[in-house]
């Protein structure tokens, strides 16, 4: 029955997990509000909380999961991707825990361990399963052959899916990080009332930057043009009143304009590769409408569907634990000599 205290720190979450056999005992997760009031994530103020919050949060975990640092087996960390020194405040503590405690410790990456949330539940995807990770820094479709076996056959060429949510949530008005509230406006809206473009991409990539300016010139002209024209040049206020008098329209559409975007691609790819099982992962998979889309498409294809428990979609430990938990079944250890890496997938 090996324990597994696992932590997370790629980005703007400090967490800490205790994984108990493949079982998830305690997901603890610390979210760093201070960076809503400049509109994205400002690495140097992520790692230093990262340094004020590891230690009570590992803490927490661990009386959560009803465990000591005696009864720990390894320690697990994220390695890659993420941010240089929020990713260092992470792998400096796990090293230093494994030196002091004389347990392996085993190196994560963050993108594997979104896709691998899936294997929490009781309930789990057969092999080979496809899945669609989109989060603020990436979108994959990823080929999963066995938990440490995968294969990335579609990526975005430019921006992330939720980082076009952020981005036309930022045009909007809204605070960062604006998916969520566009998932909140759109319940309310009709998806069909505005129609954003497609954005063309090559074989199963995305694109979602053509998107973004669309959206910046139909606001522009408050609505009348997708294309820039000087005719329709509206003021601020003009363009306030605009997006005040349409909020919910205007966050259903783009959502579903998102939506589509991500699902043909994907869907295509898991009709050629002749997949059963398909899943979602990562921060955007949280969203309401992608949520209820992807399993439309699975009961429209026969494909059995799974999507992660909401905590355990945007960043959090609980997935860092669980990767770790097959990667020490393999007796994958990583060294006290090994590096965060900013960008990377093993
Ligand atoms: O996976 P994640 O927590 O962090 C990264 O590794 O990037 O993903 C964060 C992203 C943000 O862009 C956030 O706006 C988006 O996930 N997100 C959502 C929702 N919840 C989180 N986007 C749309 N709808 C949501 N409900
Ligand atoms: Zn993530």
């Amino acid at each position: 029955m090996p324990t597994i205290l696992a932590i997370e720190s790629s980005c703007d979450e400090t967490s800490a997990a205790i994984c108990v056999d493949g079982e998830i005992l305690s997901n603890n997760i610390a979210t760093q509000a201070m960076h809503a009031q400049y509109g994205g994530v400002i690495p140097e103020l992520a790692s230093r909380a990262h340094l004020q919050n590891i230690v009570p949060v590992v803490d927490v975990a661990l009386q959560k999961a009803g465990k000591g640092l005696q009864d720990l087996d390894a320690i697990a960390f994220t390695q890659s991707p993420g941010l240089i020194g929020s990713l260092l405040v992470g792998a400096e503590f796990a090293k230093s825990l494994s030196l002091a405690l004389h347990k392996p410790l085993i190196a994560v990456n963050h993108m594997q361990a979104h896709v691998l949330a899936n294997l929490i539940p009781e309930r789990k995807p057969s092999f080979p399963f496809l899945c669609l990770t989109v989060s603020g820094g990436h979108t994959q479709i990823v080929l999963c052959k066995a938990p440490l076996q995968m294969e990335i056959i579609g990526e975005t060429i430019d921006d992330a899916a939720g980082e076009a949510f952020d981005k036309c949530a930022k045009l909007l008005g809204l605070p960062y990080p604006g998916g969520p509230l566009i998932d909140k406006y759109a319940k309310e809206g009709n998806p069909d009332r505005f129609q954003f473009p497609e954005p063309k991409a090559q074989g199963y990539n995305f694109s979602f930057s053509g998107l973004k300016t669309a959206i910046l010139y139909f606001l522009m002209n408050a609505g009348k043009s997708q294309v820039y024209k000087e005719d329709f040049a509206t003021t601020d206020e003009e363009r306030k009143q605009f997006i005040d008098s349409n909020l919910a329209d205007i966050c259903a559409s783009v959502q579903k304009r998102i939506i589509t975007i991500l699902l043909n691609k994907f869907s295509k790819a898991a009709k050629d590769l002749d997949v059963k099982d398909i899943c979602i992962a990562g921060g955007v998979s949280a969203n309401s409408g992608l949520r209820k889309a992807f399993t439309e498409l699975g009961e429209k294809n026969n494909w059995n569907t799974f999507i992660p428990e909401f905590q355990y979609c945007t960043d959090n430990a609980g997935m860092i634990a669980i990767t770790a938990y097959y990667k020490l079944l393999d007796q994958k250890f990583a060294s006290l000599d090994i590096q965060p890496a900013a960008r990377g997938f093993e």
